[in-house]
């Protein structure tokens, strides 16, 4: 059996991990913004929508990466409010201030700040978003829980995580090949990954647990398209946080392998010289 101390010391070397991992692909992150904004924005458009933040209100950004959901609704709540832009890898948040600067984006602040354990004081703002993060998070009942906590009374919280494996291929079909392959082992039930709240049972679960109201959660689609093979395989390789490490430390003869596999996979998808993927997201609102 795993004592409670042996359990925390391998979430916190899980964690760092992570961070490391994010950190390596943030410069890819942004490299790619313009083509990872404009296919995912109708995601971020109706999580702002939903927030309903009024000027005046104090936003918190959760695991912003680039921050672009979290500058959205910067514009609404105007210059008597503000919106604090955290992630937990300082690289993210470097790129996520060239982001702001590039934007003309004047009322944003910047944090590095463990979504799990927040150094921010109870009920001090006004909404809380967070776009594809809460299921990659180590202890994700601690993050619902700090969420709760720092939103005020009635504040709303609304993100965004993927919908199945299946009904994601661009990102999942890596994980299969390499899978496959033997290179990582199929991913342990309930460990996190970018599916691990693909089931809506999970989401209450977290959420209402939490202390929040009954979610309503609607699923968005958008489009995935990449010109050519080759920008899908940079897609893969610098900004992947799961994919990326383990292709890296591949044999230049496997990573050939393993990408004709991953092309051959994602011949139903494609178009022209490159592919045009389906993504689906299950949005979520509550407070
Ligand atoms: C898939 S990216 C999403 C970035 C951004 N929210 C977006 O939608 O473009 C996941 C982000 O979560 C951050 N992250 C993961 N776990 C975190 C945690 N416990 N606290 C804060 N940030 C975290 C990573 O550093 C990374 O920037």
């Amino acid at each position: 059996m795993t004592s409670p101390g042996e359990t925390s010391a391998q979430h916190e070397t899980a964690r760092q991990q992570s961070r490391t991992a994010w950190g390596i692909v943030a410069p890819g992150w942004y490299a790619q913004r313009e083509e990872l904004w404009k296919a995912s924005r109708p995601v971020s458009e109706w999580m702002v929508r939903r927030l309903n933040s009024q000027p005046g209100d104090t936003v918190l950004e959760l695991a912003a990466g680039l921050g672009d959901t979290g500058f959205i609704a910067a514009r609404l709540v105007g210059e008597s409010g503000r919106v604090i832009i955290t992630d937990f890898a300082p690289e993210m948040l470097a790129a996520a201030r060239r982001r702001a600067r590039e934007l003309g984006v004047k009322n944003a602040e910047f944090r590095v700040l463990d979504a799990e354990r927040m150094d921010l004081q109870t009920d001090s703002v006004d909404g809380v978003l967070c776009r594809w993060a809460y299921m990659l998070m180590i202890d994700p009942t601690a993050a619902f829980a700090e969420t709760r906590r720092v939103l005020r009374p009635g504040g709303r919280l609304a993100f965004s995580v993927w919908a199945a494996r299946e009904r994601n291929p661009a990102l999942s079909l890596v994980g299969r090949v390499l899978e496959s392959q033997g290179h990582i082992p199929p991913p342990e039930p309930g460990a996190p990954s970018a599916f691990a709240m693909a089931d809506p049972g999970r989401i209450r679960e977290l959420a209402v647990g939490a202390g929040f109201a009954e979610p309503e959660v609607e699923e968005v689609s958008f489009r995935l398209s990449f010109a050519d093979q080759e920008s899908y395989w940079r897609y893969l390789t610098e900004t992947s946080a799961s994919a990326s490490p383990v292709l890296r430390a591949l044999s230049p003869e496997a990573q050939n392998t393993v990408r004709e596999q991953v092309h051959e996979a994602a011949r139903p998808f494609r178009s022209g010289e490159g592919y045009d993927f389906p993504a689906v997201c299950l949005n979520v609102v509550t407070h």
